[in-house]
């Protein structure tokens, strides 16, 4: 027995598909890891009245671990709702999401994209604050020193580990000079930390140009360390390079706790239909064996099996045929439950 302990929070939609299928491929690669499940998101309000409870919360800190798949959130306000993965990131202290997309997991592509998008977690808009004025309302847009010193630091160190070693600040210091100014100088700090500061190239992009050349030019970049909303709509955008939603994967991670959590949330349009594809959270799962369980030989068997079931059963199969086939894969390379 490893000791090692996952807690799985399904969550809604296809949150309940992809889950299971990942903890299926899960037990054939590590069979001695043992699985909690756990609730959160909006069914979990609709029966408990809250989105996340705090026996969730105390699970995965306990555990250390936890594989999340996706929630529903309704886009109009409801008293007492607040977004379950949200709450997870904030309660949790996960400040660091880390969201990499890399082309080669697509099959036939020629493309050497490999990049690493690096979104702060825990502040900007997120942090939900809207107060209603008579004919407007404000959002507050938190940028805090600590925190972008800390998701400056993470950002460096994956640079460091990264092949191109390469680190892209992107704000929109020219527009709110204050807030992503700060979030700019304190990423600029955590560069000015680095032994070998000399051995990484950073560059600044304001964000809507850093838009477009993910698109046109996406081989150019190595790590992009952004605040909380630029990271989110970026990685969406840069998640088409490594075969979309279906595929691209992320982890939270803060101080000896970590989330795996596919891109993608609960799409409703596919749910019931087995068209969700579960390579996503397979492929978290693997960050959660690389970054978190410090298990890097299993992150890359998952990641390789993954990549040869893709090009087997091609990129619109569903939950069933991918997860077949990511086992078969696990087979091929001498693992088998
Ligand atoms: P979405 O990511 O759920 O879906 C966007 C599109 O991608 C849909 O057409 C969907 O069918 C497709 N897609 C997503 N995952 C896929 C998969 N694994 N395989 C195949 N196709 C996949 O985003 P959308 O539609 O904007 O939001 C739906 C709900 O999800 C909302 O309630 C939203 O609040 C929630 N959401 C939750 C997130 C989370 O839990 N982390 C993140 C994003 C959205
Ligand atoms: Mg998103």
């Amino acid at each position: 027995m490893s000791g090692r302990e996952l807690v799985v929070i399904p969550g809604d939609g296809i949150g309940r598909e992809v889950v299971p299928a990942a903890v299926q491929v899960l037990q054939v690669l590590r069979s001695d890891i043992r699985v909690v499940e756990a609730r959160a998101g909006w069914d979990c309000f609709l029966e408990t009245g809250t989105s996340v409870p705090q026996a969730t919360l105390d699970l995965v800190r306990d555990k250390g671990a936890a594989l999340f798949g996706a929630v529903s959130s309704p886009s109009r306000p409801v008293a007492g709702y607040r977004s379950a993965i949200l709450r997870l990131r904030r309660g949790l202290g996960l400040y660091a999401n880390v969201r990499p997309v890399s082309a080669a997991i697509v099959p036939g592509s020629d493309r050497s994209v490999d990049l690493i998008v690096v979104r702060e977690n825990t502040e900007g808009l997120y942090v939900g604050r809207e107060h209603v004025a008579e004919d407007h309302v404000v959002a507050e847009r938190i940028i805090s020193r600590v925190a972008s010193l800390r998701i400056g630091r993470t950002a460096c160190r994956l640079a460091l580990q990264h092949a191109a070693r390469k680190l892209t600040i992107v704000h929109k210091a020219n527009v709110l000079p204050q807030s992503d100014g700060l979030f700019r100088d304190q990423v600029r700090i955590a560069v000015g930390e680095i032994d070998h500061a000399a051995a990484l190239q950073v560059d600044e992009l304001l964000v809507d140009f850093a838009a477009l050349k993910l698109v046109q030019q996406p081989e150019a970049f190595g790590v992009l360390v952004a605040p909380n909303l630029y990271g989110d709509i970026l990685s969406d955008l840069a998640a088409h390079w490594c075969g979309g939603l279906g595929v691209a994967p992320s982890i939270n991670l803060g101080d000896g706790v970590a989330l795996a959590e596919p891109v993608h949330g609960s799409a409703p349009d596919i749910v019931g239909t087995g068209r969700a594809n579960p390579a996503a959270a397979m492929l978290s799962l693997a960050l959660l064996f690389r970054y978190h369980w410090q298990l890097p030989e299993e992150a890359d068997l998952l990641e390789q099996a993954v990549q040869r079931a893709l090009a087997e059963v091609g990129p619109t199969a569903g939950s069933a045929a991918v997860t077949q086939a990511v086992i078969a894969g696990l087979a091929h390379a001498g693992v088998s439950a």
